[in-house]
């Protein structure tokens, strides 16, 4: 295996397909524009997407980049070997071209070839997909597989739960992929070890995934595209990880010099003991992933709402981290210094956005400061009223989620004061949050926000459900939200219909809304499970990105949307609705910016 480091690697990536007649675009904005079902960019198909679906792109149908992405659904893990939620990820697509047999037999030389990573062909097994009844078994792609040199006892079927990949929405161009993976010589867990069990013998390395269908709407039948895409994916940091033989991700050279700052500024060695690993290591990627967001093109600044909810949390994460440390927090702008230093070549954008990275920085730290001190004030009002010894789990769990602290400095706390805290209560208040949040996360706003300042967010929020239930009322059960941006201003909302909406459409959708602010009617919230929402009858994506229990939103007989919230008590809080602009937003879908007085 070559041992190479961060642009090496990159570079040598976008060599190769540019070998084999790819453009090299370049890598899009973190916060999607078209994309309803997630925050931020979570792959380089997301920015892809129209394209996939057949619109034809400017530079071609082979391409080529290196993609920034950011993935929050396991940002409790960020601190093991190999989570973390910015990364970039390695693509090349075909938009209708080439098909299974040049990817397979391309991404054998990648692999493989000597002028390229030259793994031996020993330590490789890859997956394909076993078939089920909607669509085919892959004997292809084994066939291709075994052609350049794959032995059979090393192609593994799998089902579409490991091999079959589409967006989180359930929505979209979607197909079998077939994987790779590195072996890493660990003995077999048990007679049926393959790749899709997580005993460690295998680290998958990239994925191939072949778009042969698209589904229109959610839950919808799956159609066959006229004309298949190919889009893969290999993480960079991970790749950089097993060819150099690292423990971890965290110890490639992207990381290293934010880890000598961070022993710098503690005064502690990385490598002194578990838990200071976890904390350097969680420090060193919610502050990268601060840097590319606040230093994106279409840059996000810290709120209790969307993209900017989970930039504030990344951020609290890493000063609860340093506190712990002895870091002063406001000395974190150095790490983002470091990052700055060492990306500025490939993404100039942060360099030219790094006074604004820094000065966000510190305006939000010193907002957490005080949020801590009000905290610490509700910490001791709740042990004011105790009855017992006992803090139970759910002013645990507030004071994690309104004042980000985390439990374990709320048990310091307690214990400091001859308490102790109720950690299982707590743990099941955090999961029914991590289920609403994954509920948001698959389309709409993040979920169980405690403390939201921002009351125009909100009602806009309430806005955008009935204008959704008012297009279905005009034109039918078969409008879906494509897509939603809220700012204090308005609201953005995008939506399938195959025309453009006449001025006289516009006042009679207005009118609807406008009707039902009047007759100021309930926003009801209930908790409930993925199946009996569905049977109720209520709107929104339903797929295995939900959690179990969601939340569903009722406004009287008008409109019942799965989603994270928040929203108003009575419609009449929004006074008057107003759509300012409809226009086309890409190919069958259209989108309205409306405000609300
Ligand atoms: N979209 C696929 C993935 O995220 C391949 O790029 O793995």
């Amino acid at each position: 295996m070559k041992e190479l480091n961060s642009v090496e690697l990159r570079n040598l990536w976008l060599k190769f397909f540019k070998k084999h007649k790819h453009k090299i675009i370049s890598s899009a904005s973190l916060i999607p524009e078209n994309d309803p079902t997630v925050l931020y960019t979570t792959a380089g198909m997301h920015p892809l997407v129209p394209y996939l679906l057949g619109e034809k792109h400017p530079q071609g149908t082979r391409l080529t980049n290196s993609q920034r992405c950011i993935r929050t659904g396991d940002i409790d893990d960020v601190g093991d070997n190999s989570h973390c939620t910015y990364f970039e990820m390695l693509g090349n697509w075909s938009l209708g071209d080439y098909f299974k047999d040049d990817m397979i037999k391309w991404s054998y030389e990648f692999l493989t070839s000597r002028k390229f990573l030259c793994i031996p062909v020993e330590k490789l097994a890859v997956t394909v997909f076993a078939g089920d009844e909607t669509a085919p078994r892959d004997i292809e792609s084994y066939n291709l597989w075994n052609k350049c040199g794959i032995p059979a006892d090393k192609i593994f079927y799998l089902p579409k739960e490991n091999n079959w990949w589409g967006l989180g929405s359930g929505i979209g161009p979607c197909g079998p992929d077939t994987e790779m993976f590195i072996d890493t010589g660990k003995e077999k867990c048990c007679e049926n070890c393959s790749p899709a069990c997580s005993c460690g013998k295998y680290i998958e390395i990239w994925n191939d995934v072949f778009m042969q269908y698209r589904i229109n709407i959610a839950g919808g039948p799956i159609e066959k595209l006229l004309k298949p895409n190919v889009d893969t994916g290999m993480g960079l940091e991970r790749t950089l990880c097993i060819l150099n033989g690292y423990k971890s991700v965290y110890d490639c050279d992207l990381f290293v010099g934010a880890i000598k700052v961070i022993e710098k500024l503690s005064g502690k060695s990385y490598e002194q003991d578990t838990e200071t690993i976890k904390a350097f290591r969680i420090i060193a990627d919610h502050l990268r992933a601060t840097t590319f967001i606040m230093g994106d093109e279409k840059g996000i600044s810290p709120s209790n709402v969307g993209q900017g909810y989970v930039l504030r949390r990344l951020i609290r994460r890493a000063i609860n981290y340093a506190k712990r440390l002895g870091i002063e927090p406001l000395e974190l702008t150095k790490v983002c210094d470091e990052y700055i230093e060492k990306y500025k070549n490939v993404y100039p954008i942060i360099l030219k956005n790094s006074q604004k990275i820094k000065d966000e920085l510190l305006k939000e730290i010193n907002k957490f400061n005080k949020t801590i001190n009000d905290g610490l004030k509700e910490f001791d009002r709740a042990v004011s009223h105790l009855t017992g010894t006992v803090i139970d789990g759910k002013t645990a769990f507030r004071l994690y989620d309104t004042y980000g602290f985390p439990v374990e400095m709320t048990i310091e706390l307690a214990t400091e004061r001859g308490l102790s805290v109720n950690k299982q209560e707590y743990v099941e208040s955090f999961n029914l949050h991590q289920d609403l949040s994954r509920t948001a996360n698959a389309g709409q706003f993040k979920g169980g926000l405690a403390d939201v300042d921002n009351y125009d967010n909100v009602r806009l929020h309430t806005a955008s459900h009935l204008l959704l239930a008012a297009l279905r009322k005009i034109y039918g059960n078969d409008v879906h939200q494509c897509g939603q941006n809220i700012t204090s201003e308005r609201l953005r909302f995008d939506f399938n219909i195959d025309h453009k909406l006449s001025p006289e459409e516009i006042i009679v959708i207005e009118n609807i809304v406008n009707e039902n602010i009047k007759s100021d009617i309930s926003v009801i919230k209930e908790e409930m499970g993925v199946q009996e929402a569905k049977k109720s009858g209520a709107t929104g994506i339903f797929d295995e990105k939900y959690g179990n229990i969601v939340s569903v939103y009722t406004i009287g007989n008008i409109s019942k949307e799965i989603c994270g919230g928040p929203h108003v008590a009575h419609t009449g809080e929004l006074n008057e609705f107003k759509i300012i602009k409809e226009e086309s937003s890409s190919s069958g879908i259209r989108r309205i910016k409306a405000t609300i007085k």
